[in-house]
């Protein structure tokens, strides 16, 4: 190696280690702050899957609908926002949502890597919508992925719902990956890391609700118990449906058992199957699919519209089930 050589390779090494590193972020670093009010109105909506050969008035026209029903503190969407969409698509869609004036947020479903545009950009822009709500509140935009945490995902977050100084409730915002490629395709689950980011980030003596796409295996024995006694299907009389197998991963990596011993998450949501839409007390934890939001894909036409999460101030939860059909908007 030439003197010159000598001189440039620890340079090179430092600029590349620099670069590949890997931060060690602590529980706070994750946490995003929003106020609680008084029967807070979380509208979930999930499955959106809007694309750039979709007509996108028609998917507007149709959510404004869900969302003027439901008057929400908080949008989240539950994954699969996009499928093959384009950056373009995406803006218009993120700018559509901010004219709502209502604080929003979303996770990721294993459609939205099928799309104009990398994972990476899209948390690069949502964390960007993040910074300027944090800045001078230009932006509705409750969104947080630290690129260079190396947890398994890109979108593990909590926001916390803040009673004065104190953190009344978490809701805990995670990403339930995409397919399992290494395991030879099927879909992907809780990494050992996220898990372990779960029992780290989550305060054991604060109540929380979770929100991801992919429901956890145990959503199987949740419906084979309410099959059993269906006082535990929390849905109105006869709505709430299992018109399809839940596609879980087949491994399952024992998240579940984690979240019970922590004793804090007392509701989870999630979307996936679009034609099952119920929600069980399933041993203390209500497990909910969505209600899909949008006729792309596959869908019941009968079965679309939204779901309002109710937050009361013990804690409580309730639901309000939010049903429309394009009809009304052609
Ligand atoms: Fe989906």
């Amino acid at each position: 190696m030439s003197k010159k050589g000598l001189f440039l390779f620890p340079s090179i090494m430092a600029i590349c280690l620099s670069a590949c590193a890997v931060k060690n972020y602590e529980a706070k670093d994750y946490v995003l702050k929003m106020n609680y009010s008084d029967d807070f109105r979380i509208l979930q909506l999930t499955d959106t899957h809007v694309g750039d050969k979709d007509n996108m008035k028609l998917h507007y026209d149709f959510m404004d609908l869900t969302i003027k029903d439901a008057n929400p503190d908080l949008i989240v969407i539950t994954g699969d926002v996009f499928t093959f969409a384009s950056k373009g698509t995406a803006k218009e869609f993120f700018n559509w949502l901010e004219g709502h004036n209502v604080p929003w947020t979303l996770t990721f479903g294993n459609h939205d890597e099928q799309c104009f545009f990398s994972i990476d950009w899209l948390t690069g822009y949502l964390n960007g919508l993040n910074a300027k709500r944090e800045k001078d509140g230009s932006s509705h935009c409750y969104f947080k992925d630290l690129q260079d945490d190396n947890i398994q995902g890109n979108s593990n977050f909590i926001i916390n719902l803040m009673n004065g100084e104190n953190a009344f409730e978490q809701l805990v915002i995670m990403d339930s990956n995409r397919y399992n490629y290494k395991g030879y395709f099927g879909y992907d689950y809780f990494h050992q890391d996220q898990i372990d980011w779960y029992s780290r980030c989550v305060e054991a003596s604060v109540p929380s609700l979770m929100f991801y796409h992919i429901p956890l295996p145990e959503v199987r024995d949740a419906w084979a118990a309410a099959k059993e006694d269906q006082s535990l299907i929390l849905n109105p009389v006869g709505e709430g449906q299992q018109n399809e197998e839940p596609c879980n991963p087949d491994y399952n990596s024992g998240f579940y058992k984690v979240i019970k011993e922590k004793g804090s998450t007392h509701g989870m949501y999630f979307g996936h199957d679009h034609i099952n839409n119920y929600i069980i007390n399933y041993d203390g934890i209500h497990f909910g699919y969505g209600i899909k939001a949008t006729d792309r894909v596959y869908a019941d036409d009968s079965m679309l519209g939204g779901r309002v999460i109710k937050l009361a101030n013990d804690h409580s939860l309730s639901y309000e089930d939010i049903y429309h059909t394009y009809a009304e908007v052609k």
